[in-house]
């Protein structure tokens, strides 16, 4: 059977209001492994993140700031870029909600979505932080006291309003029959349970611009913008071109989608129905990772001023060792915990003793007793159907425990095989087999290594792959002498 020739694989877009942190890395960091895993198997890969840029969250920052809403996501986005390289993500897309193109398309989808759409007026709250529409049974009691610091605010306005309702069943049975596979389990079960017990109400999808102006006009009124959610949603076709482009026959209906655990509902009920009322696929996976919490249970937020940034991390550490500890050592499957000493520990452990190490070990011993030259390496007849399944199940720790086995493996064949006596009895031949063969599964590891640490990857391909050492520059996880919990406090990131 031939393979598709194309994969598509989003992010969400995080708002700019603040900088960007541990959270939005993860997200960046999991769909990359996604990404290039699928190149690694020859698929044609789009891979779209960007930045979501209205809203009143976003217009408050900017204001707050003393500068234009435009001014103000300029330069913001900019750190969501620095971001993207910083941690090497492959994306090949990075779309801005403030882009004409987007703004341009946004109205295209409006309109071809107006018999869905009606006027009528909202009475109701409103949740800035999450801009979010919010119903009493939703609402938190303490946040309806107006000297609450996230207070709700009271709203009574006309808006435009999308029937929402009429495709509660048409979604639900999508997501029974895994036509739309929501990943994992538990968050799968959690949006059925929604759709079967509550059911979904028609939403508010614009605001009037006396109360926001900082949004995407409303075709053909002026007095209202598009709701920041809506239009934001959209951004998953328009960076394709939708309707016209060829990118979006191509890419469309995406392959994964990744998203966070607060964001579901929008992800898996709104989304769906809008791409229904067009008479388009929705995403075959969408993906919930869990949030990161900091040591001892401590939800990070911008409001508590605690966030980590990814680049005091980096600095220290280098970009692999930072995607390896998220991709490690933070669940994929539910919340995880960040701290300096976890982090060390997997450092020092995993990626030094025990994968730095195989590689320096074998590449010394082939250089002193072999002059550098490997001979055959029988390639590696591991069986990877765990690692594909983990992969395709979106659990990036499982497919990099299955990885490290093989490090292991490697290690204790070291150890049991003991070269150095080899060497020093002049068993050649068998010496010879021993070195090859360890070299040829640290190639090995190296592939499958490539979608999670890329540079790390193609530092132990150089090393092996012509036969002979191609000697490294240096070790590839140096002991870090002084980690920064040691200096310093975490720093706390820019709120
Ligand atoms: N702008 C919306 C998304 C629109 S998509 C059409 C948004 N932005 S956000 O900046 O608040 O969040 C972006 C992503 O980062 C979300 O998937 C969210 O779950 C994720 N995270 C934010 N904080 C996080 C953690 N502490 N941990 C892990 N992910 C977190 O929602």
């Amino acid at each position: 059977m031939n393979k598709p020739k194309y994969y598509s694989v989003f992010t969400s877009i995080p708002y700019v209001n603040g900088e960007p942190h541990i959270g939005h890395a993860l997200e960046f960091v999991q769909a990359d492994v996604l990404a290039r895993y699928a190149r690694q198997q020859g698929y044609e890969v789009l891979f779209g993140t960007g930045t979501d840029e209205h809203g009143t969250k976003v217009a408050e920052a900017a204001k707050k700031a003393g500068q234009t809403p435009q001014a103000y996501t300029d330069k913001m986005s900019e750190n969501f870029k620095d971001l993207i390289k910083l941690l090497n993500i492959s994306n090949n897309r990075f779309i801005r909600t403030t882009d004409k193109g987007h703004e341009q398309r946004a109205a295209i989808i409006w309109k071809k979505l107006e018999a869905d759409i009606y006027k009528a007026s909202y009475t109701g709250l409103y949740d800035k932080t999450q801009e979010e529409f919010v119903t009493e049974t939703q609402a938190d009691p303490a946040r309806l006291k107006p000297d609450h610091p996230q207070a709700y605010e009271r709203l009574q306005e006309e808006n435009y309003f999308f029937r929402l309702s009429k495709y509660n069943d048409q979604i639900k049975e999508l997501i029974k029959t895994n036509k739309l596979r929501i990943l994992p389990e538990g968050k799968r079960s959690e949006i059925l349970s929604l759709l079967e017990k509550e059911g979904l109400e028609d939403i508010s999808i614009s605001r009037p611009t006396k109360s926001l102006e900082w949004g995407v006009p409303v075709p053909d009124d002026k007095t209202q913008v598009m709701y920041v959610w809506f239009e934001a949603l959209m951004n998953y076709i328009t960076v394709l071109g939708y309707p016209e482009n060829e990118d979006f026959a191509h890419y469309w209906p995406a392959n994964v989608q990744v998203v966070g655990k607060d964001i579901l509902r929008f992800h898996a009920a709104i989304w769906p129905a809008m791409l229904l009322g067009l008479g388009i696929g929705t995403p075959q996976t969408l993906y919930v990772h869990g949030h990161i919490v900091l040591g001892g249970g401590i939800k990070m937020s911008k409001s508590l001023g605690n966030g980590i940034s990814p680049k005091e991390v980096v600095d220290v550490y280098g970009v692999d060792a930072y995607r390896y500890y998220f991709l490690r050592h933070i669940s994929s499957q539910s919340d995880g915990e960040f701290s300096w000493e976890r982090f060390e520990a997997a450092y020092n452990n995993e990626l030094g003793n025990e994968l730095g190490n195989a590689v320096q070990r074998v590449a010394t011993m082939i250089t002193r007793y072999q002059n550098g030259l490997i001979g055959d390496m029988p390639s590696s007849a591991h069986d990877t159907s765990q690692f594909q399944q983990a992969l395709n199940e979106c659990k990036f720790d499982k497919a990099l425990e299955e990885v490290w086995e093989r490090v292991r493996g490697v290690n204790q064949y070291i150890e049991e095989e003991k070269p150095w006596q080899l060497a020093k009895a002049k068993d050649d031949d068998h010496l010879r087999e021993v070195l090859a063969y360890a070299a040829g599964a640290l190639l090995g590891i190296a592939t499958l290594l490539e979608p999670f640490l890329p540079d790390t990857s193609a530092k132990i391909t150089k090393i092996f792959k012509e036969g002979y050492i191609q000697q490294p520059e240096g070790v590839l996880f140096p002991k870090i002498e002084q980690h920064p919990a040691e200096v310093q406090e975490p720093k706390k990131a820019k709120s």
